[in-house]
C-alpha cells in the first residue's frame, strides 16, 4: 500500500470500490493496521470506552486524543490518520482551531467533529486553515446524554430530512469525508448518494463508500457486549493481521456488512 492521502478516497468512491476503516490507539496495532493495509484510521474518543474503561466518551480529553495519535503515528505511515474533537473541544470555530491543531501536531491527517449545522462555520474555518475534516452525523455518542442512550437515529421522515440536509450543508461547508452511524440502510444509502465526498457508514448498512468498526469489535474483545452492526472476525481466523485483513476483504467484496447488522 502507498501512503494513503484524501485525494485516493475520492477516487475510491468514485470507482466505486469500498474501503474499510479501523480505529487505532496504539503502536503495536498500528503496525498491524498497516500490514493489512487498511487505508484509514481513526484515533477514535472511543478510547474512552475500550481503553479507559468508561461507559461513554465524555471524559475524553484533547491530550488524550493527542497521546494516542502519537502512538499510532510512530509506526504507520501509510494508512490516513483522522482523529477524533473530543467532547467541548470545538464548541467554538476559535477552539476548534486550537485543538484540531494539536493533534495536527501529533500527527493526524484530519480532524472528525460529531454534530449537525451549527458546525458549518467551525468547519468552513478549518479547511480554510488547511485542517481537513471529517463530519460525523447520525448516532453522534457525546450527545448520548441528549439521545438518552445509544439509539438508532433517523428513523422518522422528519429525522430523516434533518440528516440528509445536515450532510449536504456540511459537505457546502467544506468537509471532505462524512462518518454516518447508526441509522436506517435506506437513509445512509441515499445520504451517499447525494454526497460526492466519501461517505463511512457504521451501523448503517451496505451501502456507504467506506465501513468502519471499532478494533476491539472486529478482534471480540469488546468487554462482553458487541454492538449488532459488528462482527468478531478473529472468530474465523488464527492471528490479528488475518482477521484485519478479513475484515478489509470482507468490506471491499460487500459481504460486510450482512443483514444481520443491519437496522
Ligand atoms: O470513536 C469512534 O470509534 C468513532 C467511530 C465508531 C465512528 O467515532
Ligand atoms: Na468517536
Amino acid at each position: 500500500m502507498k501512503a494513503q492521502s484524501i485525494t485516493n478516497f475520492i477516487k475510491f468512491k468514485q470507482n466505486n470500490q469500498k474501503f474499510a476503516t479501523v480505529t487505532c490507539y496504539d503502536s503495536s496495532f498500528s503496525q498491524i493496521i498497516e500490514q493489512a493495509e487498511i487505508p484509514l484510521i481513526l484515533i477514535g474518543d472511543s478510547l474512552g470506552m475500550v481503553v479507559q474503561g468508561k461507559s461513554n466518551t465524555l471524559s475524553v480529553t484533547v491530550d488524550d486524543i493527542s497521546y494516542h495519535t502519537k502512538c499510532v503515528a510512530a509506526t504507520n505511515h501509510k494508512s490516513l490518520l483522522m482523529a477524533d474533537m473530543p467532547f467541548m473541544s470545538y464548541q467554538n470555530p476559535k477552539d476548534a482551531c486550537f485543538n484540531a491543531a494539536k493533534l495536527i501536531q501529533s500527527g493526524a491527517h484530519m480532524v472528525k467533529l460529531e454534530g449537525g449545522i451549527w458546525l458549518k462555520d467551525t468547519i468552513s474555518m478549518l479547511t480554510e486553515r488547511a485542517i481537513p475534516v471529517c463530519a460525523h452525523i447520525g448516532l453522534t455518542p457525546q450527545s448520548v446524554n441528549i439521545f438518552g442512550g445509544f439509539k438508532i437515529q433517523g428513523k422518522t421522515n422528519e429525522d430523516a430530512d434533518r440528516i440528509i440536509n445536515e450532510a449536504l450543508t456540511l459537505q457546502n461547508a467544506g468537509a471532505q469525508l462524512l462518518v454516518i452511524e447508526c441509522v436506517p440502510e435506506n437513509l445512509a444509502t441515499e445520504v451517499t448518494k447525494l454526497l460526492d465526498i466519501p461517505v463511512i457508514g457504521i451501523g448503517a448498512g451496505k451501502n456507504t463508500d467506506g465501513q468502519i468498526l471499532v478494533l476491539h469489535d472486529i478482534l471480540g474483545i469488546s468487554s462482553g457486549y458487541i454492538p449488532k452492526f459488528a462482527q468478531n472476525f478473529l472468530e474465523r481466523e488464527n492471528s490479528i493481521l488475518d482477521a484485519l485483513k478479513s475484515y478489509k476483504k470482507s468490506v471491499e467484496l460487500g459481504l460486510f456488512p450482512s443483514k444481520e447488522h443491519i437496522f
